[in-house]
């Protein structure tokens, strides 16, 4: 029996206030503006733990830390304290690119060193900021794991204190694609969510789990998201939620042994982040996940650079054309290698590639993205797939790679490279140097990696350590050859991006390309406004926004896109990526007076503000651009018509703007008239209100231009 279905909610919070722990330790601090405090205890049985604490609130209720081993006792009990810290931090460090110029890096890092019974060492750290708290484990050098350490489990609680309506997506080891519930957490019902057909993978184990982030509103109305940060040379975590009460358990995507985390001392987890917000919005605003990172070691070069990008891609997605050569394959159909004999549908050709240029350099976009350029691509998805499918350096005979390059340059427009390895992670290790040499040798200074279908080798997942160790090896490798990496079907993002800022976008989510042939007829119109809420918590995001050409009847009889056209043009500022692709056909931004606001927007921003938003709902951003004064908002709606005003404040004081608005058009909806969209211009100042009315599957999109 739920607990819940017994108690109100304030009679529980009295009763968990009241579950305190015998401590025979306990140390506090606070976040620098005194909300927060995080309070980090051992009971009288040596358990480790902490809760957090927001004004009289209770955020986390006493939650214990610690480490199942395999071959050796575990690292949760017995322990006495040898010592224990707080250090201020207070630093401001400019993004190469990002959503802000600039981020404030300011709290209170508390440490606490422990010792076991038989002198094994385990030192916690937790780092409270205004805006959440980070927490993760060292295991220092010591003789006990200095040839081996072997996590069964990592056994992280994050004990919350009522039944929260969450925005959780399936806590699956092999894909993050999944569409996200909005449920209570003790309705949360994961097995629900796992039969997609259209994933050539996909693992999700028995039990209730989730992944991160995961998004929380309490019923005291607050908001909190689950996630973690710097996740280097360990597993992914899930979290598991207990059937009984409402408390979260790190669940680690384990290696095929069973072992979730192989390594020796020293080593030190990825930090478990709760992020805390009084509004929707403010989970947004965080810069936590980013905070907790290591400072960039790339410093700002100009070879990555944001650029807005076209690319060879949605008309295979379309079934226009073809990735393989021969033209025989599509998303859905999966034949076998043929003969390398040229249909006409191949994508990837030097003349398609010159008109794809040729459109990207007329518009101001910086790059062009081409799929299927490679040999492989006959036979490279699903179980028949050889064991090395494709190689990375020879073209298929249509594309001459050195002539699309120098026609590039000379319009300006770089090639952006793609490693589709459909997760034949052996091969792609082998090449990936003569890869990433020949890009380079090219001008090519951002490649797309992707990693459809199951890993090699049974019981291996995407999301587990050793995955984790190949994402991390290749961005590595990558900034060696003055390459930026796009990776689809990734390990999510855990602000890698301020270390490395060469990792510059990835997939990892439901994107537009699900609208093109998932089985289940695409995103919901309810989808990204989760996702912004969600997803992009983690980082900046390759969605590929733009579809001009809503009605995909001619083409993929039963699918759909559901939003309007003006939700399209809203992506481009709400979903934040510093690669943001036009993702339709040339051809269909042909006449179209709202491919003007695809035109003008900025991809790399100064400021980033949310004006209103709950998740599920809507949301409003707004952001500067990072080389000028224009801003730019974007508004999206769910399946519901919605109005309301937005103040103009954010613009600066007694300055006159043209605001360009793509609204819907009075009889837009996403289900019978998505594309009707109204354009108009007017001067308004920063006292000004804009009345924003969005349709059904509806958004918004603004540019504020100085007079
Ligand atoms: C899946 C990626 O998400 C998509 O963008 C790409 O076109 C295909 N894989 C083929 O690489
Ligand atoms: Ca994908």
């Amino acid at each position: 029996m739920k607990i819940y279905s017994l108690f109100p909610l304030v009679l529980l919070a009295l009763l968990s206030s009241c579950s305190t722990t015998t401590k025979s330790f306990s140390t506090s601090t606070d976040s620098p503006d005194g909300k927060l405090e995080v309070t980090v205890f051992v009971n009288d049985a040596g358990k480790p733990g902490y809760l957090l604490r927001m004004g009289d609130k209770t955020i986390v209720d006493s939650s214990y830390l610690g480490y199942e081993l395999k071959g050796a006792p575990a690292l949760k009990e017995g322990f006495s304290v040898v010592s224990s810290s707080v250090t201020p931090f207070d630093e401001t460090w400019d993004m190469p690119w990002g959503e802000y110029k600039s981020v404030r890096n300011n709290g209170n890092h508390l440490v606490v060193n422990l010792k076991d019974g038989s002198g094994r060492l385990l030192n916690l750290h937790f780092k409270l900021l205004n805006d959440g708290l980070g927490f993760r484990y060292e295991v220092p050098a010591q003789p006990a794991f200095a040839d081996s350490i072997f996590v069964q489990d990592e056994l992280t609680e994050f004990s919350l204190t009522g039944d929260h309506m969450a925005w959780w997506a399936p806590g699956d080891w092999d894909i993050y694609e999944h569409l996200y519930g909005t449920n209570r957490l003790s309705k949360i019902d994961a097995a629900a969510r796992r039969n997609h057909k259209d994933l050539g993978c996909t693992y999700i184990p028995d039990g209730r789990a989730v992944n991160t982030p995961l998004t929380m509103k309490s019923d005291e109305g607050y908001y909190l998201a689950i996630h973690e940060a710097a996740l280097y040379d360990y597993p992914d975590m899930t979290l598991h939620i207990d059937d009984d009460t409402p408390t979260l358990h790190s669940a680690l995507v384990a290696w095929p042994d069973g072992v979730k985390y192989r390594g020796m001392a020293p080593f030190q987890s990825p930090w478990r982040v709760i992020i805390v917000g009084e509004k929707a919005g403010d989970l947004i605003e965080s810069t936590l996940v980013l905070n907790l990172n290591e400072p960039n070691k790339l410093g700002n070069p100009d070879w990555i650079k944001p650029m807005k990008y076209a690319g060879i891609w949605w008309e295979m997605h379309m079934g226009v054309s073809t990735w393989d050569y021969a033209g025989s394959q599509d998303m859905t159909s999966y034949t076998k290698p043929g003969e390398m004999r040229p249909s006409g549908k191949h994508g990837a050709t030097t003349a398609n590639t010159k008109r794809y240029i040729d459109f990207a350099a007329a518009n101001g976009f910086g790059g062009v993205l081409v799929e299927g350029w490679n040999t492989g691509w006959e036979n490279w998805i699903g179980p028949n797939r050889p064991q090395k499918p494709f190689d990375f350096i020879t073209p298929y005979p249509d594309f001459n790679i050195q002539e699309v390059t120098a026609y590039g340059r000379s319009k300006g427009v770089q090639l952006i490279g793609h490693h589709e390895t459909s997760a034949c992670v052996a091969g792609y290790e082998e090449q990936v140097d003569t890869a990433f040499k020949l890009y380079q040798s090219l001008g090519v200074h951002a490649v797309k990696t992707g990693y459809v279908g199951p890993l090699q080798g049974k019981g291996y997942y995407h999301h587990g350590q050793r995955m984790v160790r190949h994402y991390q090896m290749v961005v590595e490798k990558a900034a060696k050859y003055q390459i930026s990496i796009d990776a689809h079907e990734p390990i999510k993002a855990t602000g890698i991006r301020r270390t490395w800022p060469n990792f510059m976008a990835r997939e990892g989510l439901r994107g537009q390309e699900f609208n093109a042939w998932a089985s289940d007829g695409g995103n919901p119109a309810e989808h990204l406004s989760i996702v912004a809420f969600t997803r992009m918590l983690a980082g900046p995001i390759d969605f590929t926004p733009g579809i001009f050409q809503i009605d995909l009847h001619k083409w993929k009889p039963n699918n759909q896109i559901n939003t309007t056209l003006a939700q399209q043009l809203s992506l481009y500022v709400v979903i934040y990526g510093p690669l943001q692709m036009a993702a339709d056909l040339p051809q269909h931004y042909a006449n179209q007076p709202a491919f003007q606001f695809i035109k003008d927007v900025a991809c790399d921003w100064q400021d980033t503000r949310v004006l209103n938003g709950e998740p599920g709902d809507f949301v409003t951003i707004v952001r500067k651009e990072k080389k000028g004064d224009r801003w730019f908002l974007g508004s999206l709606t769910d399946e519901n018509a919605r109005s309301f005003d937005v103040a103009l404040d954010f613009l600066d004081p007694n300055t006159t703007y043209t605001a360009t608005v793509y609204a819907d058009g009075p009889d837009a909806d996403y289900k019978t008239n998505p594309t009707s969209i109204a354009i108009s211009s007017m001067e308004v100042t920063a006292g000004d209100k804009l009345p924003v009315k969005m349709a059904p599957g509806g958004g918004l999109a603004v540019s504020f231009v100085k007079k």
